[in-house]
């Protein structure tokens, strides 16, 4: 049996985690143990716990319990808590998501302690590194041993950065794999599109019409952190609101919710607080999020999750970043990088809106089963390594 710790600790892991889980347990059972170690980087009930009993994944066996602080107080309280695990329980790999503070914590602690690290979503490069995440996949990439890209643009930057696709095992730190295998998310998007379709209310209880409203994220930090452009943004959204009569809803990170008051000015916070459009409210949940994202007209967001998921979905996104590491998105004009500039928001709103781009939506993330073959890597791996 290969033992696997798999940790995780923002939403988007939590997310991610559910299709490697939900396919361990209904394929690979006899031959993979997972454990679930979560740092307790997210730890709102609406960040965390709602998602692991609406997806079905199994409680973790540890909780960090870290919480929010700065990153080098958080990442060091994360490491010393994982390497303690680690050292206790010794797993023959741990499974890694993303580019958190908790992706990096965990692929210190592992290879410290020359234990495999599998990263899923291996390979995404902003070229930014003003981004904390940008730093931390770039060490999470050099510090494994099977590296699952969900892209071909993935494996062609790691191939820049000095991987070679033809290694031979045995496969080792030094002598990593890397794999281009399809996205988890799309694998989750279409197992649970139907359901979701069921379950969620929230268009009703919102009052909403399909294909008659915006959807809209922002929880980055270089957007909320900074008030020139977190205003840039609401005043677009504002203004969107008001000129097309369209109503806005905005799920709102707990990090934006704690600036947004003091961040922009206060004839903009009242105007967006009075505006009977826009409806600010809380995170919801993955099935509420999925039901919004294809009801929607459009799609605005910092998020990367929430960029793939548009197009998984078919709607236009409005990618208020400076870049995106989803250049598949933007090759197929599904996306438009706007930064955080309110008339190129505007602008892109009405490029959309106005049909003036001939989108297309080819099938650049896999066909669903990203998980299973991903599985099916580690068990070749890990049997005969
Ligand atoms: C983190 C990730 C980011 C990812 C995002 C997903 C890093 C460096 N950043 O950003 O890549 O896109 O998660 O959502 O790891 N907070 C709460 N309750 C919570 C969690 C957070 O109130 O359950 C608030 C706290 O004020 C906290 C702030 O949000 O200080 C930021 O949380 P943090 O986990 O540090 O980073 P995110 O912005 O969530
Ligand atoms: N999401 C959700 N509820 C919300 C907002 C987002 O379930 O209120 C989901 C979304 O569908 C996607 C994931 O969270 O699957 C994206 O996470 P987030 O935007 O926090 O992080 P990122 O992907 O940018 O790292």
């Amino acid at each position: 049996m290969i033992k696997i710790i798999t940790i995780i600790g923002a939403r988007p892991q939590i997310i991610k985690a559910a299709a490697i889980s939900r396919t361990i347990h209904n394929k690979f059972s006899s031959s993979i143990h997972e454990f679930i170690l979560h740092t307790g980087q997210h730890y709102d009930d609406n960040m965390s716990k709602f998602f692991f009993d609406e997806l079905n994944i199994p409680k973790p066996d540890f909780n960090l319990n870290v919480g929010s602080s700065v990153h080098g107080q958080q990442i060091a309280n994360m490491i010393s808590g994982i390497e303690q695990i680690l050292i206790d329980q010794p797993p023959h790999a741990v499974i890694l998501y993303g580019d958190t503070n908790s992706t990096l914590a965990g692929a210190l602690a592992a290879s410290r302690l020359y234990i495999p690290v599998i990263h899923i979503e291996a390979g995404l490069r902003s070229y930014n590194k003003t981004m904390p995440e940008e730093i931390n996949r770039i060490v999470c990439d050099h510090s494994s041993t099977l590296l699952f890209s969900p892209t071909l643009t993935g494996i062609q930057n790691l191939i820049k950065e000095g991987f070679n696709p033809e290694t031979k095992p045995p496969f080792n730190i030094d002598n990593p794999k890397i794999v281009h295998c399809g996205d988890v998310m799309y694998d989750n998007s279409m197992y649970y599109a139907t359901q979701a379709g069921k379950n969620s209310q929230i268009i009703d209880v919102l009052g909403l019409t399909t294909n008659r409203f915006l959807l809209v994220t922002v929880h980055r930090d270089n957007n909320t952190d900074n008030p020139e452009r977190l205003t840039a943004i609401f005043y677009a959204i504002n203004k969107i609101a008001q000129e097309e009569d369209l109503d806005v809803v905005i799920p709102m990170h707990p990090r934006t919710s704690g600036l947004l008051e003091k961040q922009v000015p206060p004839a903009l916070y009242n105007s967006l607080m009075n505006n009977i459009r826009i409806r600010i409210i809380h995170p919801v949940s993955y099935f509420d999020m999925i039901n919004l994202e294809k009801q929607s007209l459009m799609i605005l967001t910092d998020s990367g999750g929430v960029q793939k998921e548009a197009y998984f979905f078919k709607k236009p996104c409005i990618i208020i970043r400076q870049e995106t590491e989803w250049k598949e998105i933007i090759d197929n004009n599904a996306g438009i990088v706007t930064d955080a500039n309110e008339e190129k928001i505007i602008n892109a709103y009405k490029t959309f809106s106005q049909n003036k781009k001939r989108i297309s939506f080819p099938p650049v993330f896999g066909d669903g089963h990203a998980s299973k073959f991903i599985c099916q890597e580690i068990v070749n791996l890990f049997s005969n390594n």
